[in-house]
């Protein structure tokens, strides 16, 4: 096992009828700015409960945030706060929500361009307004993470920072936030989890036996879900479970103390940022035909998790690797989640693009052990047409 360092500081707040708790959570004195998504924290109420635990306390507004938010529309808010002078943020709805608070909490007392931020990938940020979360939507864990993904649109460039400064001070996590999601975002939110444990599983064996049953709980728990939180939206224990992996999936836990791998994320950033795929269903692409072309270096992983989380035991070590790839895709698949890019209209003219924009962003030598090249991302793209 690899040496670590793990300090998680947010306080978890899980369960039914629990945004009540923001009264006790949120600083008396406060003067705090609310940030949300499109439509969905007002249509559903959520954000008038927000505001009555909030009582007396001096509360602002910022909606708008899209989706793989943008620098473009974080700027506003960041300029509203440096106007207004609140001292307090919330986000109110799923990762976006959360990414773009936490971009907007380090970039206010920011000296210098704040896309430097992005740039440096968090390694410049020195301080950040304190923040707490209302989760909507059960998928990046961002809730319990110091890490944000930010897109400019102007550039089409989609980048990771992380910063120990950026760790939510609290989220409340209440499922039945969750009832109101488009099943197509669930599916999202399954996706992306399942693939948070594999990036921090699938790389070669480390001896982190804690870790790796840690991890294939993780797995197995969201197969043994995965259905019924799409076939039974209000089924409350099927929700809180899906929404505890995601945030156990990239909380820092699993990852410490074994390689990580990351390239399935920072090839699909460049789909999103391209084509408009959402996060998950980049990810859905991607992952299987990863396994494909790296199979060899991530032989003996491909084999336990071959074993132990799809209880694959019987023929060739090739044929166990091969039936883990498939049940993977078909995981997905059985979701509702394509994993063709054909099956988003993209074929094998638009991969060079893709890898320009990899190559403009310094994604040159990814994975467990920086060996994944251009060449080889233009492989693991070329295998999932
Ligand atoms: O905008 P509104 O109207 O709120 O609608 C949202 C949005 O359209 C809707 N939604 C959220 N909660 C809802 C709801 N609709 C009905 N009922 C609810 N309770 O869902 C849509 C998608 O929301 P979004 O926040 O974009 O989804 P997600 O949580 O999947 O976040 C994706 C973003 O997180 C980044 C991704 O790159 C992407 O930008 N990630 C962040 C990570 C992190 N911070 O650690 C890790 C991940 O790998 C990921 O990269
Ligand atoms: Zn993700």
């Amino acid at each position: 096992m690899q040496n670590f360092d793990l300090h998680n500081p947010t306080h978890i707040v899980f369960g039914a009828r629990t945004v009540a708790r923001l009264d006790e959570l949120v600083p008396t004195k406060a003067r705090v700015l609310i940030l949300y998504g499109g439509d969905s924290a007002r249509r559903t109420g959520t954000l008038a409960e927000v505001r009555a635990a909030l009582g007396e306390r001096d509360v602002y507004e910022f909606g708008g945030i899209e989706p793989n938010p943008s620098y473009e529309t974080l700027m506003r808010a960041v300029e509203l706060i440096r106007w207004e002078g609140m001292d307090f943020l919330l986000a109110v709805g799923g990762g976006s929500v959360i990414d773009g608070t936490k971009f907007v909490a380090a970039a206010v007392g920011y000296e210098g361009d704040p896309w430097e931020i992005m740039e440096t990938h968090g390694a410049t940020v020195r301080g950040a307004l304190p923040f707490g979360s209302v989760l909507t939507l059960p998928a990046t864990g961002s809730e319990m993470n110091s890490g944000s993904v930010v897109s400019k649109n102007a550039t089409k460039a989609k980048l990771v920072f992380s910063s120990p400064h950026v760790f939510p001070r609290f989220s409340i996590l209440d499922p039945t936030k969750t009832y109101s999601l488009p099943l197509s975002q669930v599916a999202n939110g399954v996706v992306d989890a399942f693939t948070h444990v594999m990036e921090q599983y699938m790389t070669y064996p480390a001896d982190g036996f804690v870790q790796d049953r840690f991890a294939e709980g993780l797995l197995q728990t969201l197969v043994e879900i995965g259905l019924q939180v799409l076939s039974e939206p209000d089924n409350y224990n099927a929700r809180a479970n899906l929404m505890w992996a995601a945030t156990m999936g990239l909380n820092g836990l699993i990852a410490a103390g074994v390689p990580e791998d990351w390239s399935t994320h920072m090839i699909g950033h460049e789909l999103t940022a391209l084509h408009g795929i959402d996060h998950a269903r980049t990810l859905a692409i991607v992952l299987p035909a990863n396994m494909e072309v790296r199979r060899e270096a991530k032989r003996g992983k491909l084999l336990q998790y071959a074993g132990r989380v799809w209880r694959l035991t019987e023929g060739s070590e090739e044929q166990r690797i091969d039936a883990a790839i498939a049940r993977t895709r078909m995981f997905f698949e059985s979701l509702g989640v394509p994993t063709r890019l054909r099956e988003y209209g993209i074929g094998a003219s638009q991969i060079g693009a893709v890898i320009s924009q990899l190559e403009a962003h310094g994604m040159t030598a990814l994975g467990e052990r920086q060996d994944v090249t251009l060449a080889v991302s233009r492989r693991i793209l070329e295998a999932g047409l």
